[in-house]
Order: C-alpha cells, then sequence, then structure tokens
C-alpha cells in the first residue's frame, strides 16, 4: 500500500490521536512542525496531507501552499479553531484547500474527509493517462453514488455528441466532448451520500455544498492531465445563458461552447429520466421545457437543434 497520510500539528497530542486513529488504515506520517512536514514530503509520496493552521515557523495555508506548489496532486486538508472558520472557507473558495475540519474535531467527520481526500487521490491518478474506455468506467463509478441518475453520464455524452456534431463541431474536438460529458458530474465523488441522496428539499447550506462539484471535478481533471475542453465541460455545466448559473455566473458566449452543449444535454436527460421527486416527462414536454428555456438557463441556437435529433434518441 504506497498511499500514505501526513499529519502537521505544534500539538504532538494530536499527533498521537490521529495516528492511533489512522494508522490501521493507512500508513500516517506525523510532522511537530512545517519544515519537517516539507521534509517528510520530499521522501515519501504523501497522498493526503492534513495539516493544523496555527503553527510557529509558517501557518498551516502558508505550509499547504507550498505543499501545492510543490506536490499539486497531495490533497489537502485544513484543522481549525473554530474562530478561524473564515480561514478555512477563504482557503477552499481559493482553492488552496479541498476541506477543513475544525478542532475539537470529531473523529467521524474528520475520517469521512480522510476517506473523500484519498477518494479525489485515486481518481486523479486513474484518469491519468486513462483510455477513453476507462474514463467512462471511472465516471459509472462516481454515478453510482447518486442513485437517481444511473445511465447518466453515457446518455449525456450521446445526446452533447449528436448536438455537437450538429452544431459543426470538427472530430478532436467531438471526442473530448463525450469524454467531458461522461466526466462532467465527477466532482460528486466529494459530495457526502446524505446530502446527495437526500429526498426532499436541500437546505442553501447544502446546495452550496453541492456546487462544489463542478469546481472540485475541474481540478481533478485538470491534475490528471485531461484537454481544456474536458476541464471547461466539468467547470461550466452548471452555467446559464443569462448569468444567473454557477459557479461563476458567466453570460452568453462567454460559457465555453462545448459546456453549452453538455447543458442542455444533461437537462433534457434529467427531464426524461424518473426523479425520486417526480416521475420523468414525456420528450414531447422535455423538449417544450428546453424550448422555454432557450435565452434564460440555455444557448438559444443550440436549442434550436436540439428537436430534430431528440426524434432519434
Ligand atoms: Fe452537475
Ligand atoms: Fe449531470
Amino acid at each position: 500500500m504506497n498511499e500514505k497520510i501526513l499529519f502537521v500539528d505544534d500539538e504532538v497530542n494530536n499527533l498521537e490521536c490521529w495516528k492511533r486513529l489512522f494508522s490501521d488504515s493507512f500508513p500516517t506520517l506525523t510532522a511537530s512542525n512545517p519544515v519537517d512536514a516539507l521534509d517528510i514530503m520530499k521522501d515519501n509520496r504523501v497522498s493526503v496531507i492534513v495539516s493544523d493552521y496555527k503553527m510557529p515557523q509558517m501557518n498551516g495555508i502558508e505550509l499547504l501552499q507550498r505543499a501545492k506548489r510543490l506536490y499539486p496532486e497531495t490533497v489537502r486538508v485544513l484543522i481549525t479553531a473554530c474562530n478561524e472558520m473564515k480561514i478555512a472557507v477563504d482557503a477552499i473558495n481559493e482553492g488552496e484547500v479541498y476541506k477543513f475540519v475544525t478542532k475539537p474535531w470529531d473523529d467521524r467527520e474528520l475520517k469521512s474527509v480522510v476517506v473523500d481526500s484519498f477518494n479525489r487521490h485515486r481518481l486523479i491518478q486513474q484518469m491519468r493517462a486513462a483510455e477513453d474506455s476507462t474514463l467512462l468506467t471511472i465516471a459509472q463509478a462516481v454515478e453510482l453514488k447518486d442513485h437517481s441518475t444511473k445511465g447518466h453520464c453515457d446518455r449525456v455524452a450521446r445526446y452533447a455528441i449528436e448536438l455537437a456534431a450538429a452544431a459543426g463541431v470538427n472530430r478532436q474536438m467531438l471526442r473530448q466532448i463525450r469524454v467531458g460529458a461522461w466526466l462532467h458530474d465527477c466532482g460528486k465523488i466529494g459530495i457526502p451520500d446524505s446530502i446527495l441522496n437526500k429526498e426532499g428539499p436541500l437546505s442553501l447550506e447544502q446546495f452550496e455544498i453541492i456546487k462544489n462539484h463542478c469546481v472540485w471535478g475541474a481540478d481533478v481533471a485538470r491534475l490528471a492531465g485531461l484537454p481544456e475542453v474536458v476541464i471547461d465541460i466539468i467547470l461550466h455545466h452548471h452555467e446559464r445563458y443569462d448569468g444567473k448559473g454557477y459557479p461563476f455566473g458567466l453570460k452568453g458566449e462567454d460559457i465555453p461552447m462545448e459546456a453549452r452543449i453538455v447543458s442542455i444535454a444533461d437537462i433534457y436527460d434529467a427531464l426524461t429520466t424518473d426523479r425520486p421527486y417526480r416521475g420523468k416527462y414525456t420528450r414531447e414536454k422535455a423538449l417544450e421545457i428546453l424550448e422555454g428555456s432557450k435565452g434564460s438557463a440555455l444557448d438559444a441556437s443550440l436549442v434550436d437543434k436540439f428537436p430534430a435529433l431528440a426524434r432519434t434518441f
């Protein structure tokens, strides 16, 4: 087993606790200061680093920033005191850390964050240099997490390619759109099952967590060295033509075309499959809804090409 985790904290008691908690599951390394931590990372391939925030010499964010520059694939987690929460949230928003845990920590929560982090690390490794067929398998594995969406990524890819071909996209880009459509929701690997499969409406806070899947997925794809078209699809598939989407609120043609295409395919598939909160719509009804989203959620010129294709789906 070569997946290692490294804990960094100037309070040695904490290091002892974490060692007890994790050494049965993963080779667990510890460092009581950031300089030692960087030394350890030089000699060991560390999959996940979990660092305290307040430490002498260098704070946890500075350490994780250095780690990011030197070892971008290592997944970074910050542990902070409750009153430092703002720092942690900023660090997440700026892409410096993947997740954070507050002190005093809850063992169960810490474990689940660590498991998520290892999953993310594995996903990057698997995607790297993977054949297309392997990428589909990876996408399907992620899909299993979301109970309502079996077969979703494959269907979205099919619809997206047809639409892209109708829009005159070249062969090379068609291939990349297919991969991007397969992987568009791969960032869901970081979202707790309890939120992903929650019955009934999500709280505002839960929805904010779901929204992270675009950025998380795009980061994974970037680290795995996948093409820009694939990354753009993952990052922007929830943008809306009127600028009211996420994660960036891009508007109109500022949204890469490949993402505008996948967004139509994604919504069409969501409408024509059963969801926990409603049955599936007929093709006619779904097309009517797409038509009604022209200029608001969706790119009108692309939507116009869709009905003729949908007859063959
Ligand atoms: Fe999504
Ligand atoms: Fe989707």
